[in-house]
């Protein structure tokens, strides 16, 4: 009997040492695998051209006043971030744009009318939101002609809000 058990054991081991193996090998070659899609997706890095880059901007650009217009603080703070990411990401992204100095640009141009709206959200001040906002606009406007693009003329909003989404503040607020 006993010497039956023992012989089951080493069965067991025999079998259960092959699948152990055989999983070791497995795990290898997942871990190649994921190197090597590590060094792809390294190498292949989606860069959006300054063009789309500033089509973010643009959209963070109208959120951002549809939720300052309808005095949604809360939305407003979170669009304000967005945008001024979003302008970073252009200056990270493209410092230099056929001989244009966009970081400078927009580092100089941009982002300190961004810290006004900021100011005038933290403040919750419709009125000096809708003054900072307006010169905000302006220096996009500012530098499209500094770029040479004075064909991009951004205005404040007109229409009511994005079709597909909610700006007006929730109830319980
Ligand atoms: C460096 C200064 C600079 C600032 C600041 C700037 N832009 Fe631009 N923007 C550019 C340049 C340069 C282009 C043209 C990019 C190209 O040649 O593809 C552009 C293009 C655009 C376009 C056209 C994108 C398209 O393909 O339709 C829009 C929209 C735009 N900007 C919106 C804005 C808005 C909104 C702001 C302000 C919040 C702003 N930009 C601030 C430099 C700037």
């Amino acid at each position: 009997m006993k010497s039956l058990i023992i012989i089951l054991l080493a069965m067991l081991g025999l079998v259960s040492c092959q699948p152990a193996s055989n999983e070791a090998a497995a795990l290898r070659n997942q871990f190649t695998d994921l190197q090597t899609r590590q060094a792809a997706l390294e190498n292949k890095q989606y860069i959006p051209h300054l063009g789309w880059a500033m089509v973010q901007v643009q959209v963070y650009h109208a959120k951002l006043y549809f939720a300052g217009a309808a005095q949604n603080w809360k939305l407003a703070d979170y669009y304000v971030h967005e945008l001024e990411e979003a302008l970073e990401d252009v200056e990270q992204l493209h410092p230099e744009h056929e001989g244009v100095k966009v970081a400078e640009l927009v580092k100089a141009m941009a982002l300190p009318e961004v810290e006004n709206v900021a100011k005038a959200v933290e403040q919750q001040d419709a009125v000096a939101f809708s003054a900072a906002f307006e010169k905000l606009t302006h220096s996009c406007n500012q530098c499209h002609q500094a770029a040479g693009k004075a064909i991009i003329r951004i205005k404040i909003p007109q229409n009511a809000g994005l079709p597909n989404q909610d700006f007006i503040p929730p109830r319980q607020e």
